[in-house]
């Protein structure tokens, strides 16, 4: 069932179309993760669900980063249809048959392309999941999947994020006027506060019917490297946060609605005021799964610090600077210790 990447041999792609047990290599036990999948949460905890038309939205979004980390949003501005349209583009994508998806692979070192999830290498056991990154235009690759029809993929991409670069705009400064943070404290967003320059990516994840989900692992468990991460997800679950307290929540999915959660980057912008949440992807015996991440952060220049009116004698900064650049080198390097040697703290 491996089928190997037609340039680099040593990186294996599993067809799972043609694949009815769940192969050793991806059967996780504690001993690959502290976090093994199949531990639920039984509490009556819930993720908030947040109008944004709602007059008390920036307090409900404040309370909302600072406990959990995560939200879903409602009444965002992004359309049912164009929601519609990503799905469709989405599963398309990844019902072509395997050495198609190849033509697109992610190279070692590449950012954008089809592959194994990203974490892969940090994990000793593989998950049960293909993903497609897209970082800057998509058209090569689209090509490649798609010699003849390759616009109307890249058509829909361009407008989702359009879309969803306005929609992580508003959140940010949403998120930091809550902790009063004006726009004329956030230099590097520039004068209107448009974060000119910004960085983001779209990463479509696939998570096949799994004939032992119990064992399996769509997405180990991670925090993102973002400033935040705004996810769509299709009517299936799987996503689930870890809450102190209350084990690992399932996020449900809700028709339109949007699942924004805090990265890294705002973490430490925010002085740990805003924690980045441990989240993963569990997998399920009958169901599709299908997510799109689109991943907002800074540009890759400027160095990320706690924000100077988060600071004082009470709360000296507990990170140092790091551009985005550099905090992904020592994320990487780091990634099995303990999250808060991950964050760089001074
Ligand atoms: C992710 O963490 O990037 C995706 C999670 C999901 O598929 O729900
Ligand atoms: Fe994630």
């Amino acid at each position: 069932a491996f089928i190997a990447h037609p340039v680099y041999s040593n990186h294996k792609h599993l067809d799972f179309n043609s694949i009815k047990e769940l192969p050793e290599s991806h059967a996780w036990t504690s001993l690959d993760d502290q976090n093994p999948p199949g531990s639920h949460s039984c509490g009556a905890d819930s993720v908030p669900v947040i109008d944004l038309n709602d007059q008390n939205a920036p307090d409900l979004v404040g309370h909302a980063c600072k406990t959990w980390g995560v939200f879903q949003v409602t009444n965002h501005g992004i359309k049912k249809s164009l929601l519609d349209e990503i799905e469709a583009k989405g599963k398309g994508l990844f019902s072509l048959p395997i050495q198609q998806k190849l033509r697109a692979a992610r190279l070692p070192n590449g950012i954008s392309g089809y592959g194994v999830a990203r974490i892969s290498s940090f994990f000793p056991k593989l998950m049960w999941s293909e993903g497609f990154t897209i970082f800057g235009s998509p058209i090569e690759h689209a090509r490649q999947l798609w010699p003849q029809d390759y616009a109307q993929f890249c058509n829909v991409i361009e407008e989702y994020e359009k879309e969803m670069q306005e929609l992580a705009r508003r959140l940010i400064w949403l998120m930091l006027g809550s902790l009063g943070i004006a726009k004329e404290d956030v230099k590097w967003a520039g004068p209107k506060g448009d974060f000119k320059g910004a960085g983001a990516a779209i990463q479509m994840n696939s998570y096949p019917a799994c004939p032992d989900p119990d064992r399996a692992m769509g997405l180990a468990a991670h925090t993102d490297s973002t400033l935040l991460t705004i996810l769509y997800q299709n009517n299936t679950s799987g996503l689930q946060v870890l809450r102190d307290g209350s084990g690992w929540v399932t996020v449900p999915p809700i028709p339109g609605a949007l699942v924004v959660n805090i990265g890294d980057l705002l973490h430490i912008l925010s002085n740990g005021s805003y924690p980045s949440v441990l989240h993963r992807a569990a997998v399920n015996r009958t169901q599709h799964r299908l997510s799109v991440a689109y991943l907002y952060g800074p540009p890759s220049n400027v160095q990320i610090s706690p924000l100077s009116k988060l600071v004082g004698p009470t709360h000296p900064a507990l990170y140092r600077p790091v551009t985005w650049t550099e905090y992904l080198g020592t994320k990487a390097k780091h990634f099995n210790k303990a999250l808060s040697s991950v964050r760089l703290c001074i």
